[in-house]
């Protein structure tokens, strides 16, 4: 964190001074600045390309719109703070690191809230859920515009098969800064670590975790598949990435200027369902055949039965009981 910090700062002043200026430099020109952790050729960059085309499009060059890549900006975590404070318009941030900001998006990290991507997919399209979720943090300076595909997460590690949760044990494993993935590994009878993303390769390679968890872009457009050679199909978490936006700077905006932004989020959703399984289908080829990392099915079910009191918890607690019934009974699960 601080390697980055006078450079984030730099960035910063510089972002700031230019939005002051009006860095389009035309007359009734506004810019969005868009912030991100992932690389260019990852399916979350591609849909933010395809975002900032409509809005350019549609606006008729009114809005402009620059994405900060590679977590040039910091963390999730900073990022979502300049989000609040205006520094930054937009980020695309996963639903877990909200979690710190608003208790409902905890929800998410619950593992195996959803059975399958079909559940989750109705969730995420349904707009009572959603209208709820993208202004329930307006209050805190945010409003969500949509959400991404972040494919499901699974179990990797550098040197062992996981094949039932007994193998868990005293597995060091990285999760994201969420206190409800930490829960999880601690259900599963691991050993977690929060950190942010970027620090995972390094961590690996160092051996301070044994192990971590994501979709598959992880093995290869990061690079963790280099260090990280057996990945188990847990499939423990659907987790959201969310496009959030700054409220006031949202606000400010004419009806017509916010529509053409919620639906130019909502159209690139739709765009990022094919990028994604192109991408998911290519990178499992790439980790596989040129990577040599080994893709492992696991007893899941020993997996779901240790989490149950997790969701147990999450049904009763005063601050996830309404989230969590919201999406079950929307996905007749409930
Ligand atoms: C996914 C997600 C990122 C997140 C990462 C993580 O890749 O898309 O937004 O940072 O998981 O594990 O931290």
């Amino acid at each position: 964190m601080k390697k980055s910090y006078f450079i984030i700062v730099s960035l910063l002043t510089m972002i700031m001074l230019t939005g002051c200026l009006n860095l389009s430099g035309e007359e009734g020109v506004s810019e969005l600045r868009i912030a991100h952790n992932q690389t260019l050729d990852h399916p979350v960059h591609l849909s933010l390309v395809e975002f900032s085309r409509l809005v350019e499009e549609n606006s008729n060059g009114n809005i402009k719109v620059k994405i900060f890549p590679n977590a040039q900006l910091g963390s999730e975590r900073e990022v979502l703070e300049l989000t609040q404070s205006g520094a930054v318009d937009i980020a695309k941030v996963s639903a877990s690191a909200l979690e710190g900001f608003e208790p409902d998006y905890s929800i998410f990290s619950l593992p195996y809230l959803f059975e399958d991507y079909e559940q989750f997919e109705q969730a995420m399209n349904n707009e009572t859920i959603t209208d709820h979720l993208y202004f329930k943090t307006e209050d805190i300076g945010i409003i969500g515009l949509t959400y991404y595909n972040a494919g499901v997460r699974n179990l990797y590690t550098k040197d062992r098969e996981v094949t039932t949760v007994e193998d868990m044990k005293g597995l060091k494993v990285r999760v994201q800064p969420s206190q409800t993935s930490v829960g999880m590994i601690n259900a599963l009878g691991g050993l977690p670590t929060a950190m942010a993303y970027g620090e995972v390769y390094t961590a690996l390679q160092a051996g301070v975790i044994d192990a971590a968890e994501n979709n598959e872009t992880a093995l290869v457009g990061n690079n963790h598949g280099e260090v990280a050679k057996y990945y188990m199909y847990t499939g423990h978490q659907i987790v959201p990435d969310m496009l959030i936006m700054n409220a006031n700077r949202f606000n400010n905006f004419s009806e017509e200027e916010k529509l053409i932004v919620q639906e130019a989020a909502k159209a690139s959703t739709v765009y990022h369902e094919d990028v994604w399984a192109e991408t998911i289908e290519r990178q499992t080829d790439i980790a596989k055949n040129d990577m040599g990392v080994q893709f492992i099915e696991v007893d899941k079910q020993s997996f779901i039965d240790a989490v149950q009191p997790m969701h147990k918890k999450y049904a009763e607690a005063e601050k996830t009981k309404d989230i969590y019934h919201l999406i079950k009974e929307n996905i007749g699960n409930d």
